[in-house]
């Protein structure tokens, strides 16, 4: 029996979000070139979709690429490109057909010209759909979207467009790229690292952490829902006591 048999249905995240990682480790296991983890990483994409349309999750954001990703060697910033046109080439037909609708956060300015454009195409084809929303993160960087964040509202102040006791956590939360996208109940993080990688930062403030030591490449379906199934035997207090949640 598969785990989402179990699952409680009144219970389901309705935002995951997954800091993919691993694919460089996996393909070192099996005694290959990096870039072969990132391919193989693809089918987990896949898989995460797929699980989350089946349970109705609503959002689904992958952490694709950071902005210090940038750093790494240029024939596998160039690979993971290339990579990501022809997923978005090859799966463009399936997502339409499972109704998936696509977005993304991050500096897309960074990308390259014909990724941008590839990317865009792909948003405008899905935008009538209305299932999952599957978000990704490329060339992101919390900081660098709270920056943005708190230009964006010092150029408010300073036209006389509002006042600075009217900025609060509704107003910053809407100068966000993930405006209008809820604070993911679920973040996941594959490979057994535990930390955050500049993802997020505001938006997970209570978030549930979960921590599989799998690698990204490994990561299944059925994982998808042992991670919700984790995720439904926790008490989410917001700093109120048991008893008073319970109650
Ligand atoms: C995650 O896998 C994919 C990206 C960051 C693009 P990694 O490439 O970071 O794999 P490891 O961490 O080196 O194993
Ligand atoms: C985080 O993974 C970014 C993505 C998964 C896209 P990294 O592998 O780049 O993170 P660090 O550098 O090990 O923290
Ligand atoms: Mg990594």
């Amino acid at each position: 029996m598969s785990t989402k048999e179990i699952l409680n249905k009144n219970n389901i995240p309705s935002h995951v979000a997954i800091i993919m990682d691993g694919n460089g480790r996996w393909a070192a296991k099996h005694g290959k070139a990096r870039i072969f983890g990132h391919e193989q990483g693809v089918e987990s994409v896949r898989a995460a979709v797929e699980a989350a349309g089946e349970i109705g999750v609503k959002y689904l954001t992958l952490y694709a690429f950071s902005t210090e990703n940038w750093g790494r060697p240029t024939e596998e910033v160039n690979a993971l490109m290339g990579l990501l046109i022809q997923a978005i080439e090859n799966e463009t037909e399936k997502l339409n057909k499972n109704n998936v609708k696509l977005g993304v956060i991050g500096n897309i300015e960074m990308l390259p010209a014909v990724v941008k454009g590839k990317l865009m195409n792909c948003i405008n084809n899905l935008k009538s759909n209305t299932g999952l929303n599957l978000i990704l993160a490329l060339s992101y960087s919390s900081k660098w979207e709270i920056i943005n964040a708190v230009k964006n509202i010092a150029a408010s102040v300073k036209n006389g467009e509002i006042k600075t006791d009217q900025i609060n956590e509704r107003l910053f939360e809407n100068c966000l790229t993930t405006r209008g996208i809820p604070d993911p109940e679920l973040l996941i993080r594959t490979s057994g690292e535990y930390r955050i990688s500049n993802f997020m930062l505001w938006q997970i403030a209570y978030s549930e952490f979960y921590f599989p030591e799998k690698l990204w490449p490994d990561f299944t379906k059925e994982d998808f829902f042992e991670a919700i199934n984790n995720y439904q035997k926790r008490e989410r207090r917001f700093g109120k006591t048991s008893e008073q949640i319970e109650g």
